[in-house]
């Protein structure tokens, strides 16, 4: 199945400007002309889905544990904005019910990456699809992207014409396998690691290119230049300065 994904993805929202995975981070992607965000699903210890990127939450909170051993009621009292800076002091860790909302609100893509705590591969795709099957209409654009095959998997079965993204770090040579199996859209690799005929190869085989994190200017062109055809950045602006826009 083919996807139309834009240029430029903001990664976890604008994550270089704003406290990543926040309703605020999404807002500053919108405000600098961004049309799709990646933000992360995982589920609180009662099953709640949650946009946060760590298993644990010293880094981006002023609480301390597990994700997966939280409640959402305590979760929802965590404070998420001041690690960054005090200008967003007070926000809060959104459900991935409410920063849908606000997505629509403000006419943005989604990429939705099903990142699970351990053991709960199968269960964060499907709470994460249950949710997005009762809000999310358009999708053209929507993609849901996995490191874990289980949780790729769980999403074609529960939603086969859902675009999948297959997400590789380090290169495997079965990618390709797997991405057949997954029947995916695209393939979403490591764009600071990965080799010019790791890249070609995939393109050989006519599977769009998605590259994390690219920030660097130069190393976006690098990788534009080599048919990479959508970058994750932190820094939607300075990327988008910096490249070719393709049409
Ligand atoms: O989906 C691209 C990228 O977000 C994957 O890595 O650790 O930033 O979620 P990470
Ligand atoms: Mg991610």
């Amino acid at each position: 199945m083919s996807i139309k994904v834009p240029q430029i993805i903001g990664h976890r929202g604008a994550k270089g400007y704003a406290p990543e995975n926040t309703i605020e981070s999404v807002q500053t992607a919108a405000d600098m002309g961004v049309e799709w965000v990646e933000i992360d699903v995982k589920l609180t210890k009662d099953l709640v889905p949650i946009i946060f990127h760590d298993e644990t939450l010293e880094r981006t909170t002023n609480g301390s544990g597990k994700v997966a051993e939280t409640l959402y009621e305590d979760i929802r009292q965590l404070e998420a904005g001041s690690w960054f800076a005090d200008s967003f002091a007070g926000i809060k860790i959104p459900t991935l019910e409410e920063m849908c909302e606000v997505l629509i609100d403000l006419n943005l893509g989604l990429n939705l990456e099903i990142k699970p705590c351990p053991g709960r591969e199968k269960e964060t795709a499907e709470v994460a699809l249950d949710v997005l099957s009762r809000i999310w209409d358009d999708h053209d654009r929507l993609l849901i992207s996995s490191f874990q095959h289980v949780s790729l998997e769980t999403a074609m079965d529960i939603a086969g014409d859902w675009h999948r993204g297959l997400l590789v770090d380090e290169w495997q040579e079965n990618w390709k396998d797997l991405a057949d199996y997954l029947d995916v859209s695209t393939v979403n690799i490591n764009g600071n690691e990965c080799l010019r005929e790791q890249v070609e190869e995939i393109i050989d085989m006519d599977y769009p290119i998605l590259a994390y994190t690219i920030n660097d200017p130069i190393r976006g062109r690098e990788l534009q230049s080599w048919g990479v055809d959508g970058f994750f950045t932190d820094v939607p602006d300075v990327l988008q300065e910096s490249l070719l826009t393709v049409h």
